[in-house]
């Protein structure tokens, strides 16, 4: 996830653009670079690692002279290809420069591009796949059937990529002149009098004007200062829908909710499709970063999971599916504990260190211990170039961008859906799995964003029902197998922003204790298996059910569509999608997620800022 801005009109494109990036530094802040047109050739880049401030001192140091002109574009950056580095920062340009590209999202098909430009004696400057693009688009314009035609060029260019992306392109022999193009990833039109703007969301241009055009999959919009026009990746024209902003400025950074995390929570189906997008390749799964060599992973006979948090709790799913895949023995550790413990590593040990800044102490001690011991690390983080992968033999980035709310909504269904991506990748290097198989299970995780998406546009019951709930004083968790780490993290969710006493229980454990708790009118919420997985799973959870009714408990159950068995026993029914038994954390902890932020939504609570809490813990 990246921020894009386009800008061409009457004013310094330097100023707008510069402003807009500091309303779209949410959605990134490795890096930031700006790309002016001055009108008479002449195109002017600058970009720098870190936050934008330091592309505002680079600007002043340089001068911002060169910088004069009423066209321009600017990125800030959520790294996924290469380093968060002034290299690998946007905008990329052409080896003449004289077309310059920024980009968010991934081009899937980067690689075979990039060897066909180098097979052509290109010279590629960052380790990037949007780099690709821009060489590709010169090439298309200085030779062949598209030779001098700048959106020729682009159209061809466009229609050889895969993958998820918003380009925007500027040639510096067409100043007055942006074209963008959209692909699963967001783009937005301002129209302003005798100005244009482009923006990731509204935000980028909401000071400028209020009228904006929403764009359709798969197309290209042409910006001057007074006009646009919007092309499918064919060259036929097509209908934009003109819509107005009512938003104020802040509501229009969170996509017109209140809170940063409801849109997060809104972003997931995205942020799990582009987590796994790339990750399966020539029918075979790849991780991001690989100092290992497949040998060493058929040598490992051991992994332990360790991470904080709702890391953890999503390392306790990885559990499941690397037993059930890879056959291998896992233990799943609190980092803070894993480190003190005297943990048996040696090096066909695998640890696997989950944890979205890639910052956070105790994981990174435990890294640091295990690599000590001799046993490899692979780590699972959302923050390119951050320590924890550093010091990890390899590495699997889970890509949810940003996440502001600082209790973990789509990092941490990212890191279930990567914690999958091990599983298989394990599975396949130890051959515990078939190729094909390995390529069933990835097409049925490659249909979850979808069903993710389904169940967030239900999400209105699962409100009503937080508020009704909003009073009491105490919940509880139950679930089983998959569920169990579910209820954990469903529990976490309510306690760090509603500041409710919620446990999580393994449905199982219930009668050793806990159902001690049940008294009259206690909310109980319990996640069911699918009535198509494994039936003693199913049967088992519909008895711990009836054990609390029976008890008084008021249920709330969380089971897939059309599960008649369990409707007797569920005060409250959250119908979710039906999907593989393993996969089900991707669904059930969504209406987890709505709960507990209406909770503390209706007790009147900052959802993004929860009491005594921090984004990421540096200190051990
Ligand atoms: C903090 C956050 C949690 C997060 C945990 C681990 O406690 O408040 O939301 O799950 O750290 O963070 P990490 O960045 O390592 O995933």
């Amino acid at each position: 996830m990246c921020g894009i801005v386009g800008y061409v009109g009457h004013r310094q494109a330097l100023d707008v653009v510069v402003e807009a990036l500091r309303r779209m530094e949410y959605r990134g802040y490795d890096s930031s670079g700006v790309a002016v047109l001055d009108g008479s050739g002449g195109l002017a880049i600058e970009k720098r690692a870190g936050r934008l401030a330091n592309l505002e001192a680079a600007l002043d140091e340089d001068g911002r002279d060169s910088f004069k002109g009423t066209a321009g574009m600017g990125h800030t950056r959520w790294a996924t290809h290469g380093r968060p580095t002034d290299r690998n920062a946007h905008p990329h340009r052409d080896v003449e420069q004289r077309i310059a590209v920024v980009h968010n999202g991934i081009i899937e098909n980067f690689g075979p591009l990039r060897a066909e430009l180098e097979d052509a004696g290109v010279d590629l400057l960052s380790d990037t796949d949007t780099e690709v693009t821009v060489h590709l688009v010169a090439r298309a314009y200085a030779e062949g059937d598209t030779a001098g035609d700048f959106e020729a060029s682009a159209l061809k260019v466009l229609r050889r990529l895969e993958g998820a992306f918003t380009l925007l392109f500027t040639h510096a022999d067409h100043p007055g002149t942006i074209i963008a193009a959209r692909r699963s990833t967001p783009l937005v039109v301002g129209v302003g009098t005798d100005e244009m703007f482009l923006g990731s969301d509204v935000a980028a241009f909401i000071e400028h004007t209020r009228e904006a055009i929403e764009l359709g999959q798969d197309n290209v919009v042409i910006i001057t200062a007074d006009d646009y026009r919007i092309l499918d990746f064919d060259g036929e024209p097509v209908e934009g829908r003109p819509f107005h902003i009512d938003w104020d400025l802040e509501a229009a950074e969170k996509g017109g909710h209140d809170f940063f995390m409801l849109k997060e929570i809104e972003e997931q189906p995205l942020a799990v499709a582009d987590t796994l997008r790339g990750h399966f390749t020539n029918g075979r799964i790849v991780l991001d970063e690989q100092r290992l060599t497949d040998q060493d992973l058929r040598d490992i006979d051991k992994v332990f999971v360790v991470a904080c948090g709702s890391a953890y709790h999503s390392g306790l799913v990885a559990k499941y599916a690397i037993e059930h895949w890879a056959r291998l023995p896992v233990e799943v550790e609190l980092a803070s504990e894993f480190r003190y413990r005297d943990p048996v590593l040696d090096r066909s040990t695998l640890v696997v260190a989950i944890s979205q800044s890639g910052e956070t102490a105790d994981t990174l001690e435990a890294v640091r211990h295990a690599r000590e011991q001799k046993a490899r690390v692979l780590a699972v983080c959302n923050t390119n170039g951050s320590q924890i992968p550093r010091e990890s033999d390899a590495v699997l980035y889970t890509r949810a961008g940003p996440e502001i709310g600082v209790a973990s909504t789509k990092a941490f269904l990212a890191q279930v859906a990567a914690n999958y991506l091990v599983g298989l990748a394990l599975a396949q290097a130890r051959g515990t799995k078939y190729p094909d198989e390995v390529a069933r299970e990835f097409a049925e995780l490659a249909a979850m964003p979808e069903l993710i998406e389904k169940l967030i546009g239900r999400a209105e019951s699962v409100r009503e029902l937080a508020r009704d709930m909003a009073s009491k004083s105490t919940i509880l968790f139950l679930g089983r197998h998959v569920g169990y780490p579910v209820a954990l993290e469903g529990a976490l969710k309510l306690k760090e922003l509603a500041y409710i006493h919620a446990e999580g229980f393994a449905a199982g454990e219930l009668k050793h204790g806990p159902i001690a708790l049940i008294e009259d009118e206690l909310p109980v919420i319990v996640v069911m298996p699918s009535p198509k997985g494994r039936a003693v799973l199913h049967s088992k959870m519909l008895s711990n059910i009836r054990e609390i009714q029976a008890r008084g408990a008021r249920t709330i159950v969380i089971a897939e569509e059309g599960d008649e068995t369990v409707k007797p026993f569920a005060d409250h029914l959250i119908e979710i999608p039906a999907s593989p038994t393993l996969l089900q954390p991707l669904l059930s902890t969504v209406p987890l997620q709505i709960f507990a932020a209406q909770v503390a939504q209706t007790r009147g609570y900052d959802v993004d800022k929860p009491r005594n809490l921090a984004k990421s813990v540096t200190v051990e």
